[in-house]
C-alpha cells in the first residue's frame, strides 16, 4: 500500500490520469481510488464524503493525486490544502508524451497530460493542470491551481493568474494577461487582458455577464 498512488475523485479526469500514469509505467494495481465508485456521477456531497474520508485513511505521507477538476477551482484548491494539512503528499505528473523545454520551470505538483508542449522560459505554478494537447509557448506564466484545458494555446509571453479556468480549445494571443480567478469559455480567442474574477468567452473574448464572479 505504501507505494501505491491514491486518486481523489473519479470520472473522466481520473480516467485520463490513469491513462497517463500507465504510460509512465504504473501498474493498474498500484492505483487506488478513494471514491467508492469512480464511474458514479460527480455529486457535491460525494466529493464532500471523499474529503471527510481523509482522516480515516492509513499511511499518512502517502502520495495522492487530486483527480477532479471543474470550473470551481477554489474547490479543488481547498481540497488539495486539506490533504496537505492532513499529512499527505499531493503529487503531479508529466506524461511521457509531453514535450517540456529544459529551461522551463514546472512545479512538481503540476499535472501535465499527453501531447502537451511547454516552451522555453515558461513557469507553471503549484497544482496547475495542463490538459491533453495544450500548448504553452515560450515565456508564459501560469499561476497556482489554474486549469489549462484540452487543446488550449497560450502564445508567447502570456501571463495567467491563480485559479484561472481556460476552456477547451481557447487561444490566448501573445503578451495577454489574465487576472486571478478569471474564467475563459471554450473556443475563445483572447485578444486583450482579462480582469480578475471575470468570465469571458467568444472571439474576440468579451464579458457577457453583468456581475463579477464571487
Ligand atoms: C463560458 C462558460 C464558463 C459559461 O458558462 P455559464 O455561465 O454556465 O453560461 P451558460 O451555459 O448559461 O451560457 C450562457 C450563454 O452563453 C453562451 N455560451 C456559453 N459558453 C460559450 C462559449 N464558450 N462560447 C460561445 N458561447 C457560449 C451559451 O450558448 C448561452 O447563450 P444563450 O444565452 O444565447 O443561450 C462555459 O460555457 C464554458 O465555456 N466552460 C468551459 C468548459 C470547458 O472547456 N471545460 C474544460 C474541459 S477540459
Amino acid at each position: 500500500m505504501q507505494n501505491s498512488i491514491w486518486l481523489i475523485g473519479h470520472g473522466g479526469h481520473a480516467n485520463s490520469i490513469v491513462s497517463v500514469l500507465q504510460g509512465l509505467g504504473h501498474e493498474p494495481g498500484s492505483l487506488s481510488f478513494i471514491s467508492p465508485n469512480r464511474h458514479e456521477a460527480v455529486q457535491g456531497d460525494l466529493l464532500e464524503e471523499t474529503v471527510l474520508g481523509v482522516s480515516a485513511l492509513a499511511n499518512v505521507g502517502m502520495h495522492v493525486i487530486c483527480a477532479f477538476v471543474g470550473s470551481d477551482l477554489g474547490f479543488r484548491k481547498q481540497r488539495v490544502l486539506d490533504y496537505e494539512r492532513s499529512g499527505y503528499k499531493v503529487i503531479g505528473f508529466v506524461s511521457r508524451t509531453a514535450r517540456i523545454a529544459s529551461n522551463s520551470n514546472i512545479d512538481p505538483s503540476c499535472q501535465i497530460f499527453d501531447g502537451c508542449h511547454v516552451g522555453p522560459n515558461s513557469i507553471l505554478g503549484m497544482h496547475t493542470v495542463v490538459n491533453t494537447s495544450a500548448v504553452i509557448e515560450h515565456d508564459c506564466i501560469v499561476g497556482d491551481f489554474s486549469h489549462v484545458s484540452v487543446g488550449v494555446i497560450l502564445l508567447g509571453g502570456v501571463s495567467v493568474g491563480r485559479e484561472v479556468m481556460i476552456g477547451a480549445g481557447t487561444t490566448i494571443l501573445p503578451g495577454v494577461k489574465v487576472g486571478d480567478r478569471a474564467v475563459i469559455g471554450a473556443g475563445s480567442v483572447v485578444t486583450k487582458d482579462v480582469a480578475a474574477a471575470t468570465k469571458v468567452f467568444g472571439s474576440p473574448a468579451k464579458s457577457h455577464f453583468s456581475s463579477e464572479l464571487p
